[in-house]
């Protein structure tokens, strides 16, 4: 049996490990070349990890992935943004008195800007709304718990879910339901109770799928719905297959609520350990937003006048030093030469497997100016990436051709899909949280009176921990994120 097991792990494992060279990259100019050649594509039996429930966006190549593309590109129409814009508000300044219920102490960031990241896209993307109360059995929320016939929440489904996606992948079904382990019974609920949501949400569109097809603007369900199932007038085979509809659905949640939420995140903690670009922001939202309600803040003007000034250097300097993606695969299909940033050329065989290392491209010393800070500091403070934060980088008007050497989003034809969404939720978040708000590290007293009562060594102190903490304690899933704790207060400005 044991013998059995794990040789179906190592099948499986076997599935996605591929022949040929691997390549590994860190110079821009390769990258970008990586990202836009035709002969060079996503590594797609690699990404089956993805495949939970069919074929997605993410994981496909060629006349398929273009269909699955215009699917989901639809979705995330221009015309989405102000309601992303207007969700966003919402979500923050109804987390912010969330927040002073419990005492106005964020113990871990990360728990707070995941939800606040999946309670935008499930009403941009679902109309569904989700608020920050429990789930109780009064609540909206535990009404669709059990309209699904479901044991666990929406949340707590697809976090978990995520969290598993290796036991999940490696383990067959059968097993994940028997198994005495309690990681694989979670995993087995979570994905059987995730699984009953998004059928009931397919369900619900595909009731009215006959007014959806002459629907203007559909959300992202309508658009993967209406790509699956058949109406009146086109009662034929539809381009994408059922397990498909659930895998995008699935895949477009986890690539839009897993990458802001962790990098909300980490933006969060950073302008916690540098108090001054807190007070940069709030200078550029008290010019720029004056005392109008949130409700009256504009997307066509204050949004763009906020991204670009200290507030857009900011996410920019966020999405440099943790970027929440620090690799990507690309597979070379047919020999190709490729030119590095030295000029020099490289002839690179078929079947190549590079990985294209965003971490070590966008913290490469010699493109990016690291800060006056000697060795011996930088070893005191562990070598954190926070050290080199640095937002006025961006207001710098000598930075030139940032496209060339800076690519969050990707670049080329499978550039993110929703890097407008993600950008417009992200400033909305920040312009609500520090309009109202700053954020400050938790001294403890504690330390106060290791440092015989002085206020700035012990603030000095936590600042230097939180550096350090800031690359000791952070995990990787399918992103990088911060799951320890590092306590953070809210405090309402004056
Ligand atoms: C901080 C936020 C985000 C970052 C840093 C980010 C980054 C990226 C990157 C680098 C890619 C390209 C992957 C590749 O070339 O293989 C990508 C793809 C993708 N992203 Fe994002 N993303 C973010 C937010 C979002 C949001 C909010 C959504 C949806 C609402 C989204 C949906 C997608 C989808 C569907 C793809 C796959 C595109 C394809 O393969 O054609 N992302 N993202």
């Amino acid at each position: 049996m044991a013998q059995k097991l794990q040789s179906g792990a190592i099948d499986r494992l076997s599935e996605f490990l591929l022949p040929g060279n691997l390549l590994w990259t860190c110079d821009p100019v390769i990258i970008k070349q990586l990202f836009t050649l035709p002969n060079v594509q996503v590594p797609v039996k690699m990404l089956k990890l993805y495949d939970i429930w069919g074929p997605t966006i993410g994981s496909v190549e060629g006349e398929e992935w273009k269909t699955h593309r215009k699917v989901v590109t639809y979705g995330l129409n221009p015309s989405t943004q102000l309601s992303v814009w207007k969700e966003s508000i919402h979500q923050t300044r109804t987390l912010i008195d969330r927040w002073a219920d419990d005492g106005s102490v964020l113990t871990v960031a990360k728990y707070w800007t995941s939800r606040l990241a999946l309670h935008v896209i499930a009403s941009i993307f679902f109309d569904m709304k989700l608020d920050w109360r429990e789930y109780t059995a009064q609540d909206k929320a535990s009404n669709l718990l059990s309209e699904c016939g479901c044991r666990i929440s929406f949340e707590s489904a697809l976090f978990t879910v995520l969290a598993r996606m290796g036991l999940i992948f490696m383990v067959p079904r059968f097993l994940l339901r028997t198994l005495p382990f309690k990681a694989c019974q979670e995993a087995h609920i979570a994905l059987t109770d995730w699984t009953k949501y998004m059928q009931n949400l397919r369900q619900k569109a595909a009731e009215k799928i006959d007014r959806l097809a002459t629907k203007k603007g559909k959300t992202i369900l309508e658009s993967i719905v209406l790509a699956g199932t058949p109406t009146s007038s086109s009662p034929n085979t539809r381009p994408l297959s059922e397990e498909s509809m659930l895998g995008n659905i699935w895949f477009t949640l986890m690539a839009g609520h897993e990458t802001a939420g962790n990098t909300l995140a980490f933006a969060l903690l950073l302008l916690a350990i540098y108090p001054e670009h807190q007070l940069a922001i709030q200078k550029q939202l008290d010019a720029q937003l004056g005392s109008r309600p949130s409700d009256e803040w504009s997307m066509e003007q204050d949004f763009p006048a906020l991204q670009k000034g200290h507030l857009g250097a900011v996410l920019k300097e966020v999405l440099r030093t943790y970027n929440v993606i620090q690799f990507f695969f690309r597979l070379v299909a047919a020999a190709t030469t490729m030119v590095d940033s030295s000029g020099q050329k490289h002839d690179v065989p078929t079947n190549t497997l590079c990985a294209l290392n965003y971490a070590a491209a966008f913290q490469n010393p010699a493109t990016w100016a690291p800060k006056n800070v000697s060795e011996a500091r930088r070893a005191e403070l562990h070598h954190s990436p926070a050290i080199d934060f640095d937002p006025s980088r961006w207001l710098d008007e000598s930075v030139k051709d940032e496209d060339l050497i800076f690519f969050p989003f990707g670049n080329g034809p499978r550039k993110c899909p929703g890097m407008p969404f993600a950008q417009v939720e992200m400033v909305a978040v920040l312009a609500t949280l520090f309009k109202e708000c700053s954020l400050e590290l938790m001294v403890t007293e504690d330390l106060v009176q290791t440092c015989n009562g002085d206020r700035n060594m012990a603030w000095e102190k936590t600042r230097d921990e939180a550096i350090r903490r800031m690359k000791d304690d952070v995990g990787a899933n399918l992103t990088i994120q911060m799951l320890k704790e590092l306590p953070i207060l809210l405090l309402k400005r004056k």
